[in-house]
């Protein structure tokens, strides 16, 4: 299969380096091209694996907020739908980061919302019913069935509508990104990676958390040639139900490093300690 990454390595490298989760939106409605671009990548896209994500575009309504701190959403939004399994969370990370680069390569903002106001959202999504949900999000319910596990907003950031609350996060937490060599496991410091290594590892490092908590960890071998990534063995978000989505947008910036550099490598995931451990052998 052709190697569109590859092929498009500026487009890609530059979204990963600009994304920054916008939560200030202008009314204003994606054009019906740009929009099609985009579905026509998600329904193209190649995942190195089997998953049960669906990717839907749905319509706010105006004057209503899709979460607290999404108080005036754009038109256009996605929802990322998936069973509820420990697997599928971390799928719902690495499809839905995957086309949130995308869109950020098509000059659009976006931020992951897990925390969504579920009454508002799930009356937006079509088909999908959830009667028990809480307040917000899906709460910390698996094996559900299927379930919006996140959204994101989708449109043209607002830069003079942000409160002080998002002007401060969006100084404080945009780039913030611990370096690589504060997430390595397994022996090997920075200094020792192959140049490839680092690279990929570099965009993995910048993938986006849950109240930026980066709580990754990536394990490369000694012959680096394999490498896992990630939540820690026991590890639990202070807010937020599910890190192993987070870990997921991990792994799709690390594999994304690998095919920018023609890298092949074969993507296994499994669950095991409770997480989703992701395995790249190349
Ligand atoms: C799975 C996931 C869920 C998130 N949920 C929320 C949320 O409910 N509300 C919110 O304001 N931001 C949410 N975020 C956005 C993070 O706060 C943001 O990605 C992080 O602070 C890093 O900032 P950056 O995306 O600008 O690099 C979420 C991010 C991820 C990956």
């Amino acid at each position: 299969m052709e190697n569109i990454y590859a092929a498009q390595r500026d487009f890609w490298e530059s979204a990963v380096n600009t994304r920054r989760s916008v939560r200030s939106y202008q009314r204003r409605a994606v054009p019906d091209d740009i929009l099609q671009f985009l579905l026509d990548y998600k329904n193209a896209m190649h995942i190195p694996f089997e998953h049960t994500v669906d990717i839907r575009e749905f319509k706010s309504v105006e004057g209503r907020q899709l979460a607290n701190n999404l108080r005036k959403p754009p038109e256009d939004n996605l929802a990322f739908i998936a069973d509820t399994d420990l697997l599928s969370f971390g799928d719902v990370g690495f499809v839905g980061e995957l086309i949130i680069l995308f869109a950020t390569g098509l000059g659009l903002s976006t931020c992951w919302f897990g925390h969504y106001i579920s009454r508002e959202v799930n009356a937006l999504v079509p088909d999908i019913a959830d009667d028990e949900a809480p307040a917000h999000g899906m709460g910390a319910r698996e094996n559900i069935g299927r379930r919006v596990v996140c959204i994101t907003p989708l449109g043209y950031w607002e830069q003079g509508g942000l409160r002080p609350v998002d002007r401060l996060t969006a100084r404080m937490m945009s780039f913030k990104r611990k370096p690589i060599g504060e997430r390595l496991i397994g022996g090997l410091t920075e200094r020792e990676l192959q140049p490839e290594i680092a690279f990929a590892l570099d965009m993995a490092r910048k993938a986006p958390s849950a109240a930026n908590t980066q709580h990754w960890e990536f394990d490369v071998s000694r012959d680096q040639r394999r490498v896992t990534i990630a939540k820690p063995k026991g590890y639990k978000h202070l807010k937020w139900e599910h890190p192993d989505v987070c870990a997921g947008c991990c792994a799709a910036h690390f594999w994304l490093g690998l095919q920018l550099q023609g890298i092949q490598c074969s993507v296994n995931r499994e669950a095991r300690d409770g997480r989703v451990l992701w395995e790249f052998v190349f």
